[in-house]
């Protein structure tokens, strides 16, 4: 029998050789929301590029002002103007498509439901008007803490409806995290669930809420919605649910007038200190910029598309791109609660089939899993439906780009590999897929009117053909405003290290390393404290990373710095085989010669340990610093995001007795 992942392999192979550029399909093109490049050209003017964009909305009030940049880096967009994104995303969809549906949702044990635009606005006002009634005002802050439901959405639509920013916490943190993001943010009331589906057991939410909300003195009253029946505790005067609160209420609700600038959500995310920052965004601009780059980048046809963002709304994806975003574009999403690995490998690929989607956007790590899966699951379905591919959240390799082309887009469909932040609320760095020729593993062009740079220690902007620290240079509409109660830090954190305010210079540092080729094509390098320096010569891990995946028995790598008394730092690999391979010496002096093929000598792992798995938030992302602290010999680091706690035992044990060529 032919193996698989060999015959994968060699088609990417083949189709590398051909060259590494990938126009868009002649099919797409020309039918393409945006087909003319004159769209960067006409963006130059960036205020009056989002002014124009801005008219599709409904507005209480116009703006006064597109841009206030007379404070930076505090900015203010759409300045005075009056709205309710509720309004935007829903009301006025009313109309033409209440009918239509917003969201086909599946569980994870296989239960489905199919959610209106008009089932979702009068969902969104019975729990406006119920959260209301709990004594939610303008202002107040709310905190959700729940699985992906239906209920999710409506939560965060709820919260906005009757102007109090939300805080979403992902549902797969732990109690601990719960408690310091609710603390931190003041919130008044939780909306929660019993539990939530996951891998085929119920995560308990409610009794780690529990544990959150008794060291939480400014939550009044815990909502909770039930979803898997389990036994939970309900605190007398304090705990509701939803079920007898949000059906009796009624159907509809007046959206509260906001401020172009009053704060929509605030979202905590890691940064390089131990404690999470709240950023912050605001109404107007993030609508417009989430809306606009949703529909211009997944070249949405509200009419026929089927879209599937395959993040969870505990993240800024979710946030941006299930539900801001393609609410206010109208546009038909699915939604999946629970892994993809449930019941079968073949889960994704049978929600793509079931619901015809034809706009897929996922992780790299998801894809190189299901490199690892092997090509039957997928080749199991008719994936004929799929029109578009996106990735976002870390670099893509070239390896990992090639196998999504031609496994799942089946040499079809573009992919727009997209770069953006918390930080930034919307995609910053990606192709139009209708204009942009792609080049696995690049993001391709800074979007229309965004300003994007790579620049040197000294903030000197580096030639064409040259890496460095990756800026933007002007305000963009969705941009963080500050971080929540923390505004010195906001300005420290990014504007510091590239501005000069004596000369009104403004830029933000992203924390991400880049390099532009001759003809500036961005290439993401991944953040910069993951970029090695070994014997003065900097590397990034991704480029190691990307050069072991190369090897074709090789299913994904993680590569981190660990200190050396000689080089500086000393590369250390973690190696996950494809299929049943066993690592031994051998294969371990074939890959250091595999990586020093591909890079140069200097790129040649001291190490490498193989594993079974590698340590992985519950999002997705490999905890390269858990793997440095194994690899330096220390005690770990904080593992509360760790989903996959025992691997990394596992990996301990391995490291210890594995050979070292330093
Ligand atoms: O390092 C970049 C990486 O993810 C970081 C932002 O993470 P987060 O705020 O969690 O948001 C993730 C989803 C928007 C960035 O600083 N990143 C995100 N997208 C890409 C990426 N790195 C390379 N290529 C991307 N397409």
């Amino acid at each position: 029998m032919s193996d698989p992942h060999r015959d994968v392999t060699s088609t990417i192979e083949a189709l590398l050789s051909e060259g590494r550029e990938f126009p868009p399909p002649e099919q797409f093109a020309p039918r393409a929301v945006v087909s003319s490049p004159s769209i960067y050209d006409e963006a130059e003017n960036f205020e009056d590029f989002w002014a124009r964009q801005a008219e599709q909305f409904v507005w209480r009030r116009p703006h006064r002002q597109v841009l206030d940049w007379s404070n930076p880096p505090f900015a203010r967009w759409f300045v005075d103007a009056k709205l309710n994104i509720t309004e935007n995303c829903l009301d006025r969809h009313l109309q033409s498509a209440g009918d239509k549906v917003a969201y086909y949702w599946e569980g994870e044990p296989g239960d489905r439901r199919a959610v209106t635009y008009a089932e979702l606005h009068s969902e969104v006002c019975r729990l406006a008007n119920a959260l209301a009634d709990l004594g939610v005002t303008k202002g107040d802050r709310v905190a959700i803490y729940m699985g992906m439901v239906p209920e999710l959405p409506t939560a965060l639509l709820a919260c906005a409806r009757i102007g109090a920013p939300h805080s979403v916490v992902f549902g797969g943190f732990s109690s601990e995290a719960l408690k310091d993001r609710i603390r931190d943010a003041e919130c008044k009331v939780l909306i929660t669930c019993d539990g939530s589906w996951r891998n085929g057991a119920a995560f308990p939410l409610k009794e780690y809420a529990d544990a959150a909300v008794s060291e939480c003195p400014s939550i009044e009253k815990v909502l909770v919605l039930r979803r898997t029946g389990q036994d939970v505790v309900m605190t007398e005067g304090r705990d509701v649910w939803w079920h007898d609160v949000v059906p009796g209420q009624p159907a509809s609700r007046e959206a509260t007038e906001m401020d172009s600038e009053d704060m929509l959500y605030m979202l905590y995310t890691s940064g390089t200190t131990a404690r999470p920052k709240g950023i912050v965004h605001t109404t107007a601009g993030y609508m417009v910029g989430t809306a606009v780059t949703h529909r211009f980048i997944f070249d949405i046809k509200p009419e026929s598309d089927v879209y599937w963002c395959a993040a969870d709304v505990g993240w800024v994806t979710g946030h941006s791109y299930i539900v801001y975003g393609p609410l206010a574009n109208g546009c038909t999403s699915v939604m999946y609660e629970g892994v993809p690995n449930y019941p079968d490998k073949d889960r994704f690929w049978d929600i793509v089939e079931r619901y015809k989607v034809s706009i897929l956007y996922t992780a790299p790590t998801t894809i190189r899993t299901m490199i690892r899966w092997g090509p039957e699951f997928p080749e199991k379905h008719d994936l004929s439906s799929l029109r578009l591919l996106g990735t976002v959240g870390e670099p893509i390799n070239p390896e990992a780009w090639m196998w999504y082309h031609t496994v799942i887009g089946r040499e079809r469909c573009p992919i727009v590999d997209t770069w953006w932040q918390t930080e930034t609320g919307m995609i910053m760095i990606t192709p139009l897929p209708g204009i942009t020729t792609t080049r696995p593993g690049s993001a391709t062009f800074p979007f229309p009117g965004v300003g994007a740079d790579v620049v040197d220690d000294q903030g000197r902007s580096v030639p064409l053909g040259g890496g460095g620290y990756l800026t933007l240079t002007r305000p963009w509409p969705a941009m963080l405003r500050t971080l929540y109660k923390d505004p010195d830090r906001y300005i420290e954190t990014y504007w510091s290290r590239f501005s000069d305010p004596s000369t009104n210079t403004w830029v933000y540092f992203a924390g991400d390393g880049a390099k532009r080729d001759d003809d500036g094509y961005f290439w993401l390098l991944g953040r910069v404290d993951d970029v090695m320096n070994i014997s003065g010569h900097r590397i990034s891990t991704l480029e190691v990373e990307s050069a072991l995946v190369d090897h074709p028995m090789v299913a994904e790598a993680a590569v981190i710095g660990r200190a050396d008394e000689r080089t500086g730092q000393a590369i250390a690999a973690f190696v996950c085989l494809k299929g049943d391979a066993q690592g031994d010496e051998a294969l371990i002096v074939t890959l250091r010669d595999h990586v020093a093929g591909k890079i140069g000598k200097i790129a040649r792992p001291a190490s490498i340990v193989f594993t079974p798995d590698l340590p992985k938030t519950r999002s997705g992302k490999i905890m390269r610093r858990l793997l440095k602290d194994v690899s330096e010999s220390r005690q770990l680091g904080d593992v509360t995001t760790l989903a996959n706690a025992a691997v990394i035992d596992d990996i301990t044990q391995r490291a210890a007795t594995a050979s070292r060529e330093d």
